[in-house]
């Protein structure tokens, strides 16, 4: 007898349907499971003969085949156990077959007959909903991650008799979760806020700059300065997320495996901080079946790159492709998969190695040695971030004064006006950041008066800035017009701008 039950597959962080087909036929008995799986998926047969036996059914002792279509990519994973297992028991005539049409089902199974949680629940189900499907069956723990996806009924299984049960003789509860409060009582919630932050004027509005027009930062200063501090309260200053980029992120995070209690939706931006001994794969993605790694796992949100000069030297070039592209594209020899990475890098390097060249005499490093050190940071690499800002030590009499810094939320407020008026202005563009405009794009919407241009001029003579720094220069100043609501750039936006270029300068110190 022949069966079919609809599955799903992962390719990046998008489903695709499976149809397990299932065919049990008299001849030597055998178990073959057909269309490209993985040594997971042929583990799968021991798996389901035993939850099946184990269940209180009775396993065929017949010639069983299943075809996972499509044949032609690799199926990864224990994900298709539940369905195989299904097909089987409407092949012996447990279940019929009407009673999971429209259905997409899956889940890992152990001996026992327990169906285990899997990673991407999200984005498959997704999938199915857009498709049309209106019911699925999961796992009873992926249960509420699956009802994050309004319109499509889920059912959440324990294990394989309550599955039986559920389709032959009483019908479950369907899961259901309220994401509108979810949402609106976890969306952002942070524990850091910049009013803690004394001093630090200049990093401050370098980064209320970095946020409201997206750019990558570079913080340059000597240990002890608050770098990381004023790093870690960057996402409290960035736009609160919309439930479309939740989505979007916590689809990411399922993929990885990552979602806590394989039920919370993302509500908050992330903040990823890899240390700096991580391998290419971790940090762009990769693996036999790729999985996000670290610029995936920060869309949407800030990767930091603490002690960037640290990272090695590959990681570091590999991280350019991504800048640049807002996405990671990862080649195997079964698939090419594509990632969101579209993130905002924040980064902090001391001056030296030792780390106060330019602050204190205790630094012995001469120039060649500074020299060396900041080489490691590639011209390519520097390129991809705009903002290179001085974070110098902070006096004790700063430190000690009791004077309650801005707050988070007032910042805030300027960057999302900001932000508002780039989207309105690239509303016919495909970008929606100043810092995504490309060179013809500049000419189009950075146009400068007589006198500005003077002034840019001026500054290059003067700072002998490099000829990359011409572009990214008026894309700051373009930012920093709009935090002040002005249509045109002025001379004292290009004079901040010019500011926050610190490495196209000559050494200065
Ligand atoms: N501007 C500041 N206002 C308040 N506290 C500060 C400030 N700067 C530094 N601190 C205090 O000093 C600690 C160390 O700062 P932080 O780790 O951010 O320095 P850093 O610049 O990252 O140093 P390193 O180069 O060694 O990594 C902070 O946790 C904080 O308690
Ligand atoms: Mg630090
Ligand atoms: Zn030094």
């Amino acid at each position: 007898m022949l069966s079919k039950v609809l599955s799903c597959a992962l390719t990046g962080i998008d489903g695709y349907f499976v149809d397990v087909e299932t065919d049990v036929s008299r001849g030597l008995p055998g178990f073959d499971i057909v269309g490209l799986p993985d040594s997971a998926v042929k583990e799968s047969r021991e798996r389901v003969r035993t939850a099946i036996n184990n269940s209180g059914f009775n396993f065929p002792i017949k010639r069983i085949t299943v075809n996972l279509a499509p044949a032609n990519t690799r199926k990864e994973g224990p994900a298709f156990d539940l369905p195989m297992a299904v097909a089987i028991l409407i092949c012996i005539d447990e279940i019929k077959n009407e009673s999971v049409e429209d259905t997409v089902i899956m889940g890992e199974l152990s001996l026992d007959g327990t169906v285990k949680a899997i990673n991407g629940v999200l984005p498959m189900i997704h999938n199915a909903y857009k498709a049309g499907i209106k019911k699925c069956i999961v796992p009873f723990e992926n249960g509420e991650e699956a009802a994050l996806i309004d319109g499509i009924e889920v059912i959440g299984i324990r294990n394989l008799k309550e599955l039986v049960e559920h389709l032959t003789i009483k019908k479950l509860k369907p899961i259901k979760v309220c994401v509108d409060e979810i949402f609106k009582n976890e969306n952002m919630k942070y524990n850091y806020d910049f009013s803690d932050v004394k001093g630090q004027e200049n990093v401050k509005r370098a980064l209320e700059i970095a946020a409201a027009g997206m750019h990558n930062v570079l913080m340059i200063g000597p240990p002890g300065s608050g770098k990381t501090m004023m790093a870690k309260r960057l996402p409290s200053i960035l736009p609160d997320l919309t439930f479309k980029e939740s989505i979007e992120i916590t689809k990411i995070y399922s993929v990885a495996g990552l979602l806590k209690d394989k039920n919370s939706l993302i509500t908050k931006r992330p903040f990823r901080e890899p240390h700096h001994t991580i391998s290419n794969s971790a940090m762009v993605g990769g693996g036999r079946i790729p999985k996000p790694g670290e610029v995936s796992l920060s869309h949407n949100g800030v990767l930091f790159l603490d002690e960037l000069p640290e990272f090695q030297r590959n990681v570091l070039e590999e991280l350019r492709q991504p800048l640049e592209d807002r996405q990671v594209t990862i080649s195997r020899v079964n698939a090419t998969m594509t990632f969101p990475a579209n993130l905002m890098a924040v980064a902090s390097m001391n001056p030296c190695k030792c780390g106060y060249y330019g602050y204190s005499d205790k630094c012995r490093c001469t120039i060649n040695e500074v020299s060396k050190y900041r080489g490691k940071i590639s011209g390519p690499l520097l390129d991809r971030l705009d903002i290179q800002v001085e974070a110098s030590a902070v006096d004790y009499e700063e430190l000690n004064s009791s004077k309650k810094a801005e707050s988070s939320a007032d910042i805030k407020k300027r960057v999302i006006q900001a932000q508002n008026i780039q989207k309105e202005r690239y509303k016919n563009e495909n970008i929606y950041f100043n810092s995504q405009l490309s060179a013809s794009q500049i000419e189009k919407y950075c146009t400068l008066g007589k006198s500005e241009i003077k002034l840019l001029e001026i500054a290059f003579e003067k700072l002998d800035l490099s000829a990359r720094a011409y572009h990214k220069i008026l894309k700051i100043a373009r930012t920093i017009a709009d935090l002040s609501d002005s249509k045109h750039i002025h001379n004292e936006h290009i004079a901040e701008a010019v500011q926050l270029r610190n490495l196209d300068r000559k050494f200065i110190y």
